[in-house]
């Protein structure tokens, strides 16, 4: 039982994830997590109103390997290895405690890693079981799972406060869990799950942003893994960043960085299990960067995706590779269709361009243009105008006309300039900022600000995204004078 501790690789968000999945397995539709200081531990409560154990199921529960892994299982059936319970449990916690409910009464089975010789697990029926919970159950049947002496969750000895840390890692499993289990939490299939945790119900977090009106899905197909066993795979394209707003990008981009997040997402019987890797199929990289690809797993294909102990990994079946990487490939150019600027005519936008088209005399010549407030501030800050100045015009001698004109002509969808990560976005709006500020009389407005960002490039083609950028994110480290 103290080697189980380390089975897989659970993180709080993980182990989480393996309760939930009983929880579902047990028809549950709400999921209730709490953590409670007391004494110096933490006490962490997993509480579902599923169809709850007797006394014999509970017993078999929480037995060690209480299935066989190749058993094969209801077709929607989450668990897999007959340990979940236990190894993300333990993961955790030194004591676990399970208390469970239905018409037949009321069970508790409980297992302490310091106080497992011989196998001896303690059990509790009514009154005694009953006493492990707070309260009466609200629900006529249903199981909580209690961990305590969380020695991998919390420093035992400090103050019985939720601490910084573990405040980090509820949020990080807050929304971890409303990622991996998003289609559950929308009521996809016909079934509504809640999960609350401290009290506070998960958002669906829709990685493919299915409802957003930009979000483009492509035609999905379906590939026999082997008789009669299919997986079902189905790309999406989502918005590029200035389509969305900053909260709408944090949504799609997670901590990681849209880019970072790019890839296949693998669900099994609708649970995500891996997401954010092309399995090795396609480099992360820019041409399959708003690309994400769902891919549907039955459970029965555990075996071929090799699916780990604590859910969270799985290996592409050999015999899939080509046929994905085909699929990629097909869908990549779609993908950069979406980077891609469409065409502008430099000389019909009334805003500040950062090129300018210049004809004379029969000579056409790109010019940067030097009233452009951010380009203007480059040269009112420079510590020597005349290097500057002569080097912005080298970069006007020597755009590699040759090499970009033979690049269109080869393949035009592959010349991507405009910027795809928000973070170099934001910090050009932040030099804009600086450059606004340092040319405006006064303190300006934000209405002031917003207007003038709108008439530059690149913002004035990215608008809905600058804009929230601007009052979202940027906002919180300026102050304007209307506020
Ligand atoms: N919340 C719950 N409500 C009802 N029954 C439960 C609950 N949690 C666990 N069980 C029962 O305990 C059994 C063992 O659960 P456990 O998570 O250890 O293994 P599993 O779900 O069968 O497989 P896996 O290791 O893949 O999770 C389950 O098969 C189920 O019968
Ligand atoms: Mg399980």
């Amino acid at each position: 039982m103290t080697t189980a501790r380390s089975f897989g690789n659970y993180d709080l968000a993980a182990a989480l994830a393996d309760l939930v999945d009983n929880s579902i397995q047990a028809n549950a539709r709400n999921v209730w997590v709490k953590f409670d200081p007391v004494d110096n531990d933490v006490i962490v409560r997993i509480c579902d109103d599923g169809r709850g154990m007797s006394k014999n199921v509970l017993i078999d529960a929480m037995k060690p390997a209480s299935r066989n892994p190749k058993e094969r299982r209801d077709s929607l059936d989450l668990g897999r290895f007959g340990w979940g319970l236990k190894s993300a449990s333990l993961s955790q916690a030194r004591v676990l405690t399970v208390v469970s409910w239905n018409d037949a009464g009321i069970n508790a089975a409980r297992w302490d890693i310091d106080n497992i010789d011989d196998w001896y697990m303690d059990m509790f029926h009514d009154a005694d079981a009953l006493d492990f919970l707070e309260s009466e159950p609200l629900t006529s049947t249903g199981t909580e799972v209690i961990w305590t002496y969380c020695d991998r969750l919390y420093d035992i000895g400090l103050d019985a406060t939720l601490d910084e840390r573990l405040n980090e890692k509820i949020s990080h499993a807050r929304s971890q869990l409303s990622l991996i289990f998003h289609r559950y939490l929308s009521g996809e299939g016909g079934r509504q799950l809640s999960i609350h945790i401290q009290g506070i119900s998960l958002a669906p977090s829709d990685p493919f942003m299915i409802a957003h009106p930009a979000t483009q899905s492509l035609d999905g197909e379906r590939i026999q893994i082997k008789e009669g066993e299919y997986i079902q795979v189905k790309p999406y394209v989502i918005p590029h960043f200035s389509k969305l707003t900053v909260h709408e990008q944090m949504a799609l981009g997670g901590e990681e960085g849209l880019v970072r997040n790019q890839g296949f997402y693998v669900y099994r019987n609708m649970r995500l299990i891996i997401h954010g890797t092309w399995f090795r199929l396609v480099p992360h990289g820019e041409l399959s960067q708003l690309t994400r690809v769902r891919i549907d797993l039955p459970n029965s294909l555990d075996d071929e995706w090799k699916i780990t102990l604590d859910k969270s990994d799985a290996q592409l079946p050999v015999t899939l590779r080509k046929r994905l990487r085909e699929i990629v490939k097909n869908f990549s150019k779609r993908s950069v269709g979406v980077h891609r600027r469409k065409g502008v005519d430099l000389n019909t936008i009334d805003k500040s361009p950062v090129w300018k088209r210049n004809a004379h005399n029969g000579r056409i010549r790109y010019l940067i243009n030097r009233d452009h407030p951010i380009i203007r501030e480059i040269l009112a800050d420079a510590g020597n105008p005349f290097v500057v100045s002569e080097a912005i015009r080298l970069l006007e001698a020597c755009v590699p006309i040759d090499v970009i004109q033979n690049d269109l002509v080869a393949n035009s969808e592959t010349v991507v300039q405009a910027i795809t990560d928000p973070g170099e976005f934001d910090s050009l709006i932040h030099a804009c900022m600086l450059a606004y500020l340092r040319q405006a009389d006064g303190k300006p407005t934000l209405s002031q600000f917003l207007a003038f960002a709108k008439q530059i490039e690149p913002f004035s083609e990215q608008w809905r995204y600058a804009e929230s950028t601007i009052t979202d994110k940027i906002l919180k480290d300026w102050s304007f004078n209307d506020e």
